[in-house]
């Protein structure tokens, strides 16, 4: 079974919900070109946009970049998965890398995100991925598995269809230090592999697992030509429609 590739953007905090408007006006176009390339795509805007997004989004997926694990209650700031619900998204990202380090989140704080949106029918995007140390250490492949295992523990393999892979080495995030095809095709297989080792061959072969790191127009093609990374997720070059379009354009 052929797996439809992903091109995620991750908005972070970035576009007003005046910009945001900017770009939904490309929205269609956007939906149009993904359609003809036979790719889907889709962005998680701020909050504050994300209901604009979300009701003009011609066919996009929209995800929030964050939720909290409990339905509502005395957490200042947060926002829950009913909330993002409600304003029109059909999942979130889980454990982004600046989550990770800025908010101290942690591997079991994923997965109780992860078992929130899924016991919602939502779509959970789970971001794992080694530090510039780890990755000097040559431990990659040992904090994957710990984040993998933590992250879904849990998770029955009919919930798993809501859930996406996203590897992102923190080291290529934002620093135009992208990792080879070669290896962000060795990590999609491995978690590929694990998730074959805890659920099933079927599973392994059915879940979406993206690349993401200074992805940029100039280099998707070649970490989706890869057969194991079924998309990339996308920061800065996602955040303008033109930018967007050039990225799927190239594929
Ligand atoms: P950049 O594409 O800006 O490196 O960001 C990647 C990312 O963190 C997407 O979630």
């Amino acid at each position: 079974m052929a797996r439809t590739k992903l091109i995620f953007g991750n908005w972070k905090m970035n576009n007003t919900l005046a910009q945001a408007e900017v770009f939904c006006k490309e929205a269609e176009s956007i939906s149009a070109l993904a359609e003809k390339k036979g790719v889907e795509a889709g962005v998680a805007p701020t909050y504050l946009s994300l209901a604009y997004v979300a009701s003009h989004k011609a066919g996009l997926n929209v995800y929030a970049e964050e939720v909290h694990y409990a339905d509502h209650g005395a957490f200042t700031g947060n926002v829950s998965v009913g909330m993002v619900k409600e304003a029109g998204a059909t999942g979130s990202l889980v454990g982004h890398s600046e989550r990770r380090a800025y908010e101290k989140e942690t591997d079991f704080d994923c997965n109780l995100r992860i078992k929130a949106l899924l016991k919602a029918g939502m779509g959970a995007m789970y971001c794992v991925g080694e530090t510039q140390k780890e990755f000097d250490q040559g431990w990659t492949k040992d904090i994957i598995e710990s984040q993998i295992s933590t992250g879904l523990l849990g998770v029955s393999e009919k919930d798993l269809g809501l859930v996406t892979i996203a590897y992102e080495p923190v080291w290529s995030i934002g620093t135009g230090k992208n990792a080879s095809e070669a290896i962000a095709e060795d990590i999609c297989g491995y978690i590929r592999s694990l998730i074959e080792k805890k659920y099933s061959e079927a599973a392994a072969n059915k879940i979406r697992i993206l690349y993401g790191g200074s992805v940029k127009p100039i280099n998707i093609h070649g970490y989706l030509a890869q057969e194991d990374v079924d998309g990339a997720l996308v920061g800065g070059a996602s955040l303008t429609s033109d930018s967007f379009k050039e990225l799927i354009e190239n594929i």
